[in-house]
């Protein structure tokens, strides 16, 4: 496994779980189209993942907004173009999966309330700990989209946070996110204002604690802004 380095400016998230359906597709382009809503940025989308689900969510969304072509650049391997780079892993923990996660400042594991996704979670964080990286400095964890009764996700919070792990908590499920993401329209275009604050949330931890770590501030990572 050839590691590859990156320079301290850009901003890297792998988004991994070795279960398929958990929303890393639909998080990798959530959060690649607010980072194109911020002018200044170049984004680099990067898919990982054969079936291609990001590529084509991401090319639709740039067909449909032709203005932001240039802000975007659409990869299949690991390349550290871009200043805020995003990385949709496969649901597989082969190396390029390890390369994403040793690439990333932040790794997301989006889990679902089913055991396999929850075992998933262990294994990322196993890697990212073998691989040297602190706990801290490692994940923002999103639960399930859907079916996350709210105990079991309560109890997945408490039991990771005691454990040094950040989570984000809960994403929000809407009807029209499967539609927006597969055919290339605004994630947000008919999400009431509650619904987008969460996913604004998300991005915006995910910045602020980046530059907590820049700023080597690790005690008070993810601990509010
Ligand atoms: N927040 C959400 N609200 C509603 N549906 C969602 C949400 N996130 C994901 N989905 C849907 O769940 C399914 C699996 O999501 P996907 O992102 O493709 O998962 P993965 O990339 O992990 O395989 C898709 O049909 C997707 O549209
Ligand atoms: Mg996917």
């Amino acid at each position: 496994m050839t590691k590859l380095e990156k320079s301290e400016n850009p901003i890297a998230i792998a988004v991994s779980n070795r279960k398929g359906g958990v929303g890393k597709t639909t998080i990798s382009s959530i959060l690649t189209q607010i980072a194109l809503s911020k002018t200044d940025k170049k984004v680099c989308a990067i898919d990982l993942d054969p079936q291609k689900n990001f590529t084509d969510s991401m090319s639709l969304f740039v067909k449909n907004n032709p203005t932001l072509l240039n802000n975007l650049v659409i990869k299949d391997a690991i390349t550290q173009e871009g200043d805020f780079i995003i990385v949709d892993c496969p649901p597989a923990l082969e190396n390029q999966t390890k390369m994403a996660i040793e690439f990333a400042d932040i790794i997301i594991v989006p889990i679902m309330a089913d055991f396999f996704s929850l075992l998933n979670l262990e294994v990322v964080f196993e890697i990212g700990n073998k691989l040297g990286k602190i706990r801290e400095q490692m994940p923002i964890v999103t639960i399930g989209f859907n079916n996350a009764g709210v105990v079991l996700s309560t109890s997945i919070r408490q039991q990771f946070s005691e454990r040094g792990y950040f989570i984000a908590g809960d994403l929000p499920v809407h009807k029209l996110i499967p539609f927006n993401m597969a055919v290339g329209n605004q994630w947000d275009k008919g999400m009431g204002m509650e619904f987008r604050k969460q996913f604004w949330k998300l991005y915006n931890d995910i910045e602020i604690n980046y530059k907590k770590m820049l700023n080597n501030d690790i005690k008070n990572l993810w601990n509010g802004s």
